[in-house]
């Protein structure tokens, strides 16, 4: 267990922070004594998520932001840092995904998966870059990506290739700004049981048994599984850890490997 001042004095800012895995960071975060700019699309979603965080004694705002837009990004990066002080801490969560046969695949459906994951992370890196260097913890991007982007992911050509592309930008950014003290990292979570992905991928498709026993553990992960490993990353208890891509998949892509 973390104790509850793991984060106290530090900023964040995540991206897709209303709902799901993104939601349940904010929420761990919030517990252990962040100050949270939550940010989506969907404005309704962040406000209300902001509003519960904050019910339950957290400090969260939140901002309606299109990752897709980098001029949107940035004006919401200044507004935290006008809010809060500083920029400790990115979570570049949010991410757009559906499954197609890349032959059916429309070149608008490709661009706009990859302009929500990897163009999306670049632009969050780029405006927050400035202030996490400026960070008295020392900066740190933490970013969800999959094993998948590794493997391969038939019927996710799109998803595949943008969540490669973060990793590589991650190793790529933790060598190139590790002088400045920002730490640079991504989580790769397996089969998440709680998530919408998962209910709408296996779940809804009657394949939740078969997936859940493809991972070494024979079960689904929980959300706050991956929350814990992004309070590691971001806290320092990970501050000597970087260009690291933490595997929480119950051994999903090992067993897969060894298959
Ligand atoms: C084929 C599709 C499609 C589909 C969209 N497109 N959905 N093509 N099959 N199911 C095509 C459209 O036809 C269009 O191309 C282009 O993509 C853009 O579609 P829009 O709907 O205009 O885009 P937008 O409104 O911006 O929606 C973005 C989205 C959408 C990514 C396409 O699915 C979305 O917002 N999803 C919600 C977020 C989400 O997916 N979360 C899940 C992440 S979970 P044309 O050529 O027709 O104009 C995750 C982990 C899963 O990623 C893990 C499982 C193990």
């Amino acid at each position: 267990m973390f104790t509850n001042d793991t984060l106290k004095g530090r900023v964040a800012l995540i991206t897709g922070g209303g709902s799901g895995i993104g939601l349940e960071i904010a929420t761990a975060y919030a517990k252990l004594g962040a100050s949270l700019m939550l940010i989506g699309r969907n404005e309704e979603r962040v406000q209300a998520a902001a509003q519960a965080i904050t019910e339950a004694g957290g400090i969260a705002v939140a901002r309606k932001t299109d990752v897709r837009n980098y001029d949107e990004v940035k004006a919401t990066v200044e507004a935290t840092v006008e809010k809060f002080g500083s920029l400790d801490i990115l979570v570049n969560n949010a991410a757009g995904n559906f499954v197609c046969p890349t032959a059916e695949l429309s070149p608008r459906g490709w661009s706009t998966v990859i302009d929500i994951d990897l163009n999306g992370t670049f632009h969050g890196c780029h405006a927050a870059y400035p202030h996490l260097r400026q960070s008295k913890h020392g900066g740190s991007i933490i970013s969800i990506i999959t094993m998948l982007g590794v493997t391969g992911w038939p019927q996710a050509a799109h998803a595949a290739a943008a969540k490669g592309g973060i990793l590589s930008l991650s190793r790529t950014l933790a060598v190139e700004w590790g002088g400045d003290g920002i730490r640079v990292n991504t989580i790769s979570p397996g089969p998440i049981g709680d998530t919408e992905g998962v209910q709408r991928m296996y779940i809804e498709g009657g394949r939740g048994e078969l997936e859940a026993k493809k991972t070494a553990l024979g079960r689904f992960g929980k959300k706050e599984d991956i929350a814990n490993a992004a309070v590691y990353l971001a806290s320092s208890l990970g501050s000597y850890v970087t260009g690291e891509n933490l595997i929480v998949d119950g051994g999903r892509w090992l067993k897969y490997v060894a298959a």
